[in-house]
């Protein structure tokens, strides 16, 4: 196994089964809000620290970008971060949250890993070298048209400034689809388009931690990842169109004419 990989998934399994053992006190934490409904508590902040600590060590040299603690430069290798993706669910109780770690080397996705302490689930890819589930290969859903898909979604939570735009969408979708699901950890949203458990998924104004794991192993998987004008800006935007090939192009397309200029990237 590439050598990176398993050091990153090393430092998701440390940081996931700390998550897990705090799970009985989420309702004692100390919490702060960032902004608006964007949360963060000591568990975030440990994880984070686990994770960095076990990068660290085996790579001194290689940059940092994570949620909590921001930039860390360091040579042509950067580590993108989120320590607890799902942070409101962890905080209620709700078992759908993940740790997910991302290496990038020049503008380039080299290794992902995304790990649910819940279910023992490890989701990792490297370029080149396919995705796996644990042990098992994954594949993207062979799904020929939006009609009977299954998508996944994230509503906006903090900056309203979208909501009228993201309605439209939501509001297209659902007539052409078999169900919508919004189960609020984006990154596992993404794990489970390669893993064929949704069809799709599209979401706005995320941040490239929440993505940048997802978005190599949905490729690795044989799906698709774009911003909302079909192209490559997603870990800059935050705007993100995920699926296996044709439901990926019914999203867009369906999408895409509704949107405003601004956020048509
Ligand atoms: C959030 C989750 C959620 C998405 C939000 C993210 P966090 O991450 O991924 O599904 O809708 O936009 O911020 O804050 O729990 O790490
Ligand atoms: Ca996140
Ligand atoms: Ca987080």
């Amino acid at each position: 196994m590439n050598p990176m990989l398993n050091i990153a998934i090393r430092a998701a399994h440390r940081a996931g089964d700390f998550i897990e053992r705090s799970l009985e006190l989420c309702d004692t934490l100390d919490v702060t809000s960032k902004s608006h409904n964007d949360f963060v508590s000591d568990v975030d902040r440990h994880a984070e620290r686990e994770i960095i600590d076990t990068l660290k060590k085996a790579y001194p040299e290689h940059a940092i970008l994570a949620e909590e603690s921001g930039l860390q430069e360091g040579n042509e290798y950067q580590w993108i971060i989120d320590p607890l993706d799902g942070t409101t669910n962890f905080l209620h109780g709700f078992p759908q949250f993940a740790v997910s770690i991302a290496l990038m080397h020049k503008e380039r996705l080299e290794v992902a890993v995304i790990y649910d302490p819940m279910r023992r689930e490890t989701f990792t890819a490297s370029r080149g070298g396919g995705a796996k589930l644990n042990d098992r290969k994954l594949r993207v859903t062979k799904r020929r048209s939006l009609e009977g898909a299954l998508l996944g979604t994230g509503f906006p939570y903090s900056d309203f400034s979208y909501l009228d735009s993201y309605m439209k969408t939501l509001e297209a979708l659902i007539p052409k689809t078999a169900g919508i699901r919004r189960p609020g950890s984006a990154a596992l949203d993404l794990a489970y388009v390669a893993a064929g458990r949704i069809d799709g998924f599209w979401e706005f104004n995320l941040q490239p931690w929440d993505i940048a794991a997802g978005t190599l192993i949905i490729q690795e998987a044989g799906g698709i990842v774009t911003d909302f004008a079909g192209g490559e800006n997603y870990l800059k935007s935050g705007n993100i169109i995920a699926g296996s090939p044709k439901v990926f192009h019914g999203i867009l397309s369906t999408i895409k004419p509704l949107l405003p200029e601004n956020l048509q990237r």
